[in-house]
């Protein structure tokens, strides 16, 4: 079976995971001497997030040189290192494509900035005249995903496209020099060595060539999420990827409305995989959370795809936190993990998850970098809360983030218990629940069955001899009969007592 149906692919912020050289900002050296940890934590691949050169006007979803490493990150021989280097130690590597929008600092954008309107260089991105006698209307309504509007008025008058901040301009993917150009960018980094590649806002690509407004009338088509036309993005991506050697995968960032609509990236000629955000965004309720799993397994299934599950990433709040935060939120966010480790498919985890990081909540507001926290003057807090540098050991000030004094967001006091130095002589931290769990997931097969449960309560059976148990609940229950007799406890989220399972703990058992 392929690896990428059953792997557990472990995310890296490259901002935020290790910093090698004292800089306070990760880089790819400090990723490379932390492979041991990702070794024995027992994830098979890494998903790095992007390390391309950028002026980082989005933490490098700003790209302006698809084919080399940004000075703070490294150099492009340090990739090729970390590649070599996660092979031997039997660690697969995906990287970041991001190809709905390029920095406006690529030499391509600079250049249509620079010519006039009309000209061909300008065809590679989406620029239009105005609306109204001047042309100082933007062209329609869009909205950027950052806050305000999707639009930005070039010097000369005309405007052009940016579903993201103004320095990420839209590419027009009915360019056939766009098409090429991204052909090649896969050949490169799959010569190189690379395993696969998460595809940023997969489901962005195509535009409504009207470019209509966005109507909001319930059932209309949306003129830029998810059109029909970029699937054949993907079966000209899929067949360059079938031509390598090696089990190699794409996995799409899709956010649509049905795990219908997920499932047609997920052909036997498209996409591989694609984050399943179900499972991410249902709360913690049983009935959600079993809704989400049937309906991901049911769908996926059509199209022969296996499931993914993730809980947390570098855009969400950490699952610690949005299961309530504090003592609750982190004991139900160790049993989501185990239910989610329990599921047939492959399984994402964000870095610090394994060491039970919250969400930082008080960051002060100047060191907060997110647009989206820029964008919307503040109202919403965006994403660096989820971006704090990892905790390792009490030995240095950035709490062995480096050997520098500090970090590029400050690391909560409170961490210095939570290091991974910590808790690896800890029998009952978080890291040392993950290993077990990860440990014991390697021999997990077959498919979900399962058991009838009173409310609030989830139990599966996997193959003929493993069950996971969920109580979703505050109060504690009695065990399902199958997992009283004869059943061995094989990892728990919390202790458990005899036939008891406390409120919001997950136990597996072999029976
Ligand atoms: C999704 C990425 O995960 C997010 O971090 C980024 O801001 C947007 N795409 C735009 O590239």
């Amino acid at each position: 079976m392929s690896w990428w149906r059953h792997a557990v692919i472990y995310q890296v912020y490259v901002w935020s995971f290790a910093d090698s050289d004292g800089d306070g900002v990760g880089d790819l050296r400090g990723v490379r001497s932390r492979l041991p940890y990702l070794r024995e934590l027992g994830v098979d691949a890494i998903w790095l997030n992007p390390f391309y050169p950028s002026p980082q006007a989005d933490n490098g979803y700003d790209v302006a040189d698809h084919r080399d490493v940004d000075p703070r990150f490294g150099v492009l021989a340090d990739a090729d290192d970390l590649i070599r280097e996660a092979h031997t130690l039997g660690l697969r590597i995906i990287i970041d494509l991001v190809p709905n929008h390029t920095s406006s600092e690529h030499p391509w954008f600079r250049a249509a900035l620079a010519a006039p309107p009309g000209a061909a260089v300008r065809g590679r991105y989406l620029f239009r005249d105005g609306r109204g006698p001047h042309g100082d209307r933007p062209p329609n309504n869009w909205t950027s995903r950052f806050g305000g509007r999707a639009w930005t008025r070039a010097p000369d008058g005309q405007w052009y496209l940016h579903l993201f901040a103004p320095q990420q301009p839209d590419l027009d993917w009915t360019a056939d020099e766009v098409r090429a150009e991204f052909q090649d960018i896969l050949r490169y980094w799959l010569d190189r060595g690379v395993d696969g590649f998460r595809i940023d806002v997969a489901h962005g690509l195509a535009k409504d060539p009207q470019m209509p407004d966005v109507s909001g009338e319930p059932g209309s088509t949306h003129p830029h999420w998810d059109l029909d036309e970029v699937h054949e993005v993907y079966r000209d991506w899929r067949r360059i990827l079938d031509g390598y050697p090696g089990d190699r995968v794409f996995v799409g960032e899709i956010w649509v409305q049905t795990t219908e609509r997920l499932a047609l990236y997920l052909r036997p000629d498209e996409l591989h995989t694609a984050f399943n955000f179900a499972f991410l965004t249902a709360p913690w309720e049983a009935t959600a959370l079993r809704t989400a799993v049937d309906d991901s397994l049911r769908v996926l299934e059509r199209v022969g795809a296996p499931a993914t599950w993730v809980l947390s990433n570098h855009d969400v709040v950490r699952h610690v936190t949005r299961y309530g935060g504090g003592e609750i939120g982190l004991r139900r966010a160790r049993a989501a993990t185990l239910l989610m480790l329990a599921l047939p498919g492959s399984a994402y985890l964000y870095q610090g998850e394994e060491l039970g990081l919250p969400e930082v909540e008080d960051l002060p507001d100047a060191v907060r970098r997110d647009p989206v926290f820029q964008r919307t003057g503040g109202a919403d807090p965006g994403r660096d809360g989820c971006r704090v540098p990892l905790p390792w050991s009490a030995d240095s000030a950035s709490l062995g983030f480096g050997p520098g004094p500090e970090s590029w967001l400050p690391q909560p006091p409170a961490w210095a218990a939570l290091t991974a130095e910590r808790q690896n002589s800890d029998p009952a931290s978080t890291l040392n629940l993950y290993r077990a769990a990860l440990a014991v997931r390697r021999d997990l097969t077959g498919d979900l069955t399962w058991l009838r449960t009173p409310d609030g309560v989830l139990a599966f059976r996997r193959g003929p001899g493993f069950l996971c148990v969920v109580n979703v609940g505050d109060a504690p229950i009695r065990v399902p009969p199958e997992a009283r007799t004869a059943a061995t406890l094989l990892t728990s989220s919390s202790r458990v007592h005899g036939d008891e399972l406390p409120g919001a703990t997950a136990a597996w058992y072999r029976c």
